[in-house]
Order: structure tokens, then sequence, then C-alpha cells
């Protein structure tokens, strides 16, 4: 596919996502819950777009050894839910930077109502491409999202470039396990916007050719085939908000594609991994 056209079709994907800011306001609003004294402890568990809510962000700044005077920057941050909950919990500074404008835009405008702003700042942009200067940050993270990004060794050596001297990267993302079949590769990359896939040897491959120092591996294919149960369970319950939405037609088609996505983790085509390094 050519690129324009892959990425424009990434931003169509996320600008038609079930889990948006107006369904996370709503939500709340139905809950009680005064959106003008909002708060990133009544936020967190409705704004995290990846497996395992703020569990899991807890569990890659544990890996990462996440401190109060870090510069983090979340690559690929959707609507900033990670970046707000690492900001409130330890202190730090958080940097995010995404592809889809108005998962931008609903980061900025969340981020100001729990009043993080001051410490936790978006960007627009693409990974493969960061604006920012050599060795800027102290950490970066990923969720759930590399997955979309086609040169996965580019990828890497941008975000090791971004990261100082033993600074640390530590992410999750969905992987290939074993060899896919190409008709599932192709449907996953028309409905789900997958460009390329890593996997358990092949990120650490990719990050020791950057100079990097493989702290740990851990395989949570077993651990995401539970929750990606529930999850299509969730999108499910959504149907009629993301049918007032977006249409019938982009509800079905999501309901089919996730679906399949789902099968997939159950076949043990697709799976999941965390990675932690540090920059020699
Ligand atoms: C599943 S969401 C994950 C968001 C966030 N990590 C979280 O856990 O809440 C994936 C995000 O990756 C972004 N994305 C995809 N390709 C990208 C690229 N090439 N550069 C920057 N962001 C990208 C999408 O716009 C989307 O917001």
């Amino acid at each position: 596919m050519a690129e324009p056209a892959r990425l424009a079709g990434v931003v169509r994907y996320y600008d038609t996502h079930p889990i948006n800011e107006a369904q996370i306001l709503e939500h709340l609003r139905r809950r009680g819950i005064p959106l003008d004294r909002l708060t990133e402890d009544e936020l967190k568990a409705h704004d995290q777009d990846h497996y395992g809510g703020i569990d899991a962000v807890d569990a890659l700044a544990a890996a990462a050894g996440i401190r109060a005077d870090d510069h983090v920057l979340d690559i690929c941050s959707g609507m900033g839910g990670p970046a707000r909950y690492l900001a409130h919990r330890f202190g730090c500074r958080v940097t995010g930077i995404d592809l889809t404008r108005s998962r931008v835009e609903s980061a900025r405008r969340l981020t100001a109502l729990v009043g993080l702003a001051e410490r936790v700042a978006f960007v627009h942009g693409d990974a493969l491409a960061l604006p920012f200067a050599d060795s800027a940050f102290d950490v970066v993270i990923g969720q759930e999202a590399w997955v979309h990004v086609p040169d996965k060794p580019r990828l890497i050596a941008e975000a090791v470039r971004v990261l100082r001297r033993e600074g640390r990267i530590a992410f999750t993302d969905i992987l290939e396990r074993g060899s896919m079949p190409e008709a599932t590769r192709a449907r996953l990359e028309q409905g789900m916007t997958y460009a390329s896939y890593g996997s358990l040897e092949r990120y650490p491959r990719w990050l020791e050719t950057q100079g990097c120092r493989m702290l740990r591996v851990d395989d949570l294919s077993a651990e995401w085939t539970r929750i990606l149960r529930d999850r299509l369970a969730m999108y499910r319950s959504l149907r009629d908000t993301t049918t007032t939405r977006f249409g019938a037609e982009r509800a079905a088609e999501w309901d089919d594609i996730y679906a399949f996505f789902v099968a997939q983790y159950e076949a043990g085509v697709l799976g999941g991994g965390r990675f932690v390094a540090v920059k020699g």
C-alpha cells in the first residue's frame, strides 16, 4: 500500500474508534461524575487504549524504573491515558506523540480537564520521524501501537536516538507468533491497519542492533488472549453508541474485524510481549 494511503487508513481507523473522548465523557457523565471537577483518579480507568489498563502501565513503569525526575516519551500516545497516569502517579514529565490529529486534540483536552497540562504535552507527528533532539528523553514507552508502524528497525532507531545514554526503553506490542498466513496478514492490514509485526525474537534483535542491552522480555500472549475475550465483549456493549456516532456499517465492520483479531490470539497466530532495554 502507498505510504500516504496507509497513513490515512490509520487516521481513519482512530477517527472512527469505538473508544473516544466523547464516549468516555458521556460514560463519566452517566456515572454522575461532574466533569468540571474531574480528577485523574476518576479518568484513569476509562482512557487507556491498550490491554490491561493502568496495571499494565504500572508494570511497564516498574520495569523501566520511572522516577519523578524523568522525562518520558510515549510514542503513539493516543488519547494520552498512559501519559497522564504516569505523570500523576510518579510526578514525572511526559511528552506524547501521535499520528492521529483527533487523538492528539482529545489528549490535550482530557489532560487540561484533569489539571495535568503543566507536566504532560502532546505533539502531532509520525513515529518514524520523531521531531525531537538526540538524547532528549530519559525513558521511551509504547503500548499496543507500534504494530501500525511499517519499518520497525527505523522505529527502534528513532526511539533509541531520542533516548539519553543509560535511558530505558519499555514497551508492549501485538506480535506475530510463528508464521502468519498471507490471507490473515492482508485482512488485519486492511481491517486493523497493522503494517508489520515484531516478535519475541525480532524486537530484542532490533534493540541490540541500536546498541541497547536487553533487561527483560515477557511473553504476554496467554494473558492478552484472556483480556481480548473481555475486550470483544466490551466493544459489543458499545455497539449502539458506535452506531450512533459512526454509522451501522462501521459498527458491523468493527465487530467483524475485532472478532477475527481475537480469534488469531485463540489460534496462537498473534501474541503479545513486553520488552525492556537500556541504551548502552
Ligand atoms: C491502540 S492506540 C494506543 C494508544 C496509547 N498507547 C494507549 O495505550 O492508550 C494506537 C495509537 O497509535 C497511533 N499511531 C499509529 N501509527 C502511528 C505512527 N506512525 N506515528 C505515531 N502514532 C501512530 C494511532 O494514531 C493511535 O492513537
